[in-house]
């Protein structure tokens, strides 16, 4: 049978919880399948980085490397905790797997499934993905400061867009449309203020656009996508954007489409040179952990697009289709109701995909 070694980070407050359901549900999920999942677990963190003043070394980050694929929880301390301070846990850990690992495609999905209740009065059909540039834009670390602290001090944070890196993605952003049913693609940026960076944006649309005439583009400022967000979702199919555009985007997505507790992402190299890393857009939530009050769907939904990458796309279905009618079971007498724990949930989605796969 084919062998995927699978790296787990599951990191710190509910990342543990909901990652524990996220690997219920992948064994249930490929039971039938002729693959076999051999499960590595690292350990990092803020939980680590207290206990050991580790981040991120270079020998975890290689043997992390040699997996499949990753999965991970979430990472990160109480904001705000002095002693963790000087940790930098999201660059040196989250952003340095990205970088390293070369997930220049962020894939977000947004779907407001049956039953989810949505902040929106009239959502429509939200049914839409951004793809966010991930190794790129504000995020490089590409900054500085001169006479910090006093009051002449200038910080600098340069936005990296090079042109090989913004044509990659934008590639993928349209194979992504190529293959859906709208074949629609929104370039989202600002680009009658960030002239540099939205011109190079926006020739390397137009240019590849002419080779995807099956699909339809059109471009927003970034200003006006959160707009049309909130007062017509359903215009949106595919969603591309620079990395801290993308990065604020989704949340909005997420919280239009059921809120944070649904929402899953995938950090892709579609070259396959290296492990893709699976999580949900959640954070550590460590107002809600260690109580089984965490959404696991989430970390659920990470595993589905997972499977799809790795190619198994029939599990994969069988998550949608498992955390799909769970949601819908949610919803008695019109109301939307999430009071089970973090394990039941994934208890409820394992049963659901058993009952209908081994029968
Ligand atoms: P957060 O996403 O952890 O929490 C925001 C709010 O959403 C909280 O009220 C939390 O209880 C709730 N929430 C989050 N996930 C939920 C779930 N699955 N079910 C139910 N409720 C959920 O964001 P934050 O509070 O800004 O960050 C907490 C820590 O996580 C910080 O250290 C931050 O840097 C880190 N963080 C990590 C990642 C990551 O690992 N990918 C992403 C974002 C934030
Ligand atoms: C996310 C998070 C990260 C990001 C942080 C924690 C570095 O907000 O995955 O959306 O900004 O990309
Ligand atoms: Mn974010």
């Amino acid at each position: 049978s084919r062998q995927i070694k699978l790296a787990v980070i599951p990191g710190d407050g509910i990342g543990p919880e909901v990652v524990a359901e996220a690997v219920k549900v992948l064994g249930a999920a490929t039971v039938a399948d002729d693959v076999e999942f051999a499960l590595t677990w690292f350990s990092l963190g803020a939980t680590r980085f207290l206990e050991t003043g580790d981040v991120l070394t270079d020998d975890d980050l290689g043997a992390i490397a040699a997996h499949d694929a990753i999965l991970l929880g979430a990472v990160g301390g109480v904001p705000g905790d002095p002693r963790l301070a000087n940790a930098n846990i999201e660059r040196g850990l989250l952003l340095r797997l990205r970088f390293s690992l070369d997930h220049y495609v962020n894939l977000r999905p947004s779907v407001l499934f049956p039953g989810v209740p949505s902040p929106l009065a009239a959502p429509g059909n939200v049914d839409f993905v951004v793809v966010r540039e991930g190794t790129e834009g504000p995020y490089v670390g590409n900054g500085g400061a001169i006479r910090q602290g006093t009051a002449h001090e200038v910080a600098n944070e340069v936005s990296v867009n090079t042109a090989f890196g913004v044509e990659r993605v934008v590639r993928y952003a349209f194979e992504v449309a190529r293959g859906r049913a709208a074949k629609h693609l929104t370039l989202v940026h600002k680009t009658n203020v960030l002239v540099f960076a939205g011109g190079l944006w926006q020739r390397i649309v137009t240019t590849v656009a002419a080779e995807y005439p099956d699909v339809t583009v059109d471009y927003l400022h970034v200003d006006a996508a959160t707009i049309f967000l909130v007062s017509n979702p359903s215009r949106f199919d595919v969603i591309v954007t620079d990395n801290l555009f993308g990065d604020i985007l989704t949340d909005l997505a997420a919280a239009i489409s059921g809120g944070i507790g649904l929402a899953a992402s995938g950090n892709i190299n579609p070259d396959g040179r290296f492990p893709s890393m699976f999580e949900p857009v959640h954070g550590s939530a460590p107002d809600i952990a260690g109580k089984q009050l965490a959404d696991p769907t989430a970390a659920i939904l990470s595993v589905a697009l997972l499977l799809d990458h790795l190619g198994l796309t029939d599990a994969a279905a069988r998550v949608r289709d498992a955390v799909v009618a769970d949601i819908a079971a949610r919803t008695e007498n019109g109301a939307f109701t999430a009071s089970r724990g973090t394990s039941a949930v994934g208890d409820a989605i394992v049963t659901r995909m058993t009952d209908k796969g081994l029968q």
